[in-house]
């Protein structure tokens, strides 16, 4: 897998390192500020539990949700909603994991956040996306066919 692939400055005469890590060459004694906050500016954020298949490439500036699922090979370009699974150069969703009110419910509940001995009670349930969100109806007053905030 490849995680926001450096873009080299294909506007330039050259692009080659020198222009940019000109320090490097002795050529300058700074590098190329504007270029290097291009790249801080253009991160990419993956949410949890997201699986990335072998080989994929997640481009610069590329934002993947919670527990989307990228298959292998795909080039993602574009924004990957939660729970989502993408794929193929450039990847375009063929399924979501989930409904799309259990999705709302799994981002209400934030599991993510429980502690330890919480997580340990209820593994089990993960096996159960239906008693999962059962439980976790009475447990956070979250409701299946529409999401109540606590
Ligand atoms: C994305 C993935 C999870 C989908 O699995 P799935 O839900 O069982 O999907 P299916 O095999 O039923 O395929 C559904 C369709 O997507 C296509 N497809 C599946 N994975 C694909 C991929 N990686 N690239 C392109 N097309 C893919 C299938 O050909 C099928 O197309 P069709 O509907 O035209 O026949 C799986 O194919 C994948 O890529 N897994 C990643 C494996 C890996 O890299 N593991 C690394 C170890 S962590």
């Amino acid at each position: 897998m490849t995680i926001n692939p450096g873009n080299h400055p294909m506007e330039r005469v050259t692009q080659h390192h020198c222009t940019y890590r000109s320090k490097q060459y002795g050529f300058l004694t700074h590098d190329d500020e504007v270029f290097f906050k291009w790249r801080k500016d253009h991160l990419c954020t993956i949410g949890h539990d997201v699986w990335i298949g072998h080989f994929a490439i997640i481009m610069p500036g590329v934002t993947i949700g919670i527990g989307a699922v990228i298959g292998c090979g795909a080039v993602l370009t574009k924004e990957v909603e939660p729970y989502s699974v993408v794929v193929e150069v450039p990847a375009k969703p063929i399924k979501k994991r989930f409904s799309t009110q259990q999705i709302k419910a799994l981002l209400s509940i934030q599991w993510r956040d429980w502690d330890y001995e919480t997580m340990k009670n209820r593994l089990s349930e993960f096996n159960d996306i239906d008693l999962f969100l059962e439980k976790s109806h009475s447990i956070y007053n979250v409701a299946l066919n529409g999401v109540e905030h606590i």
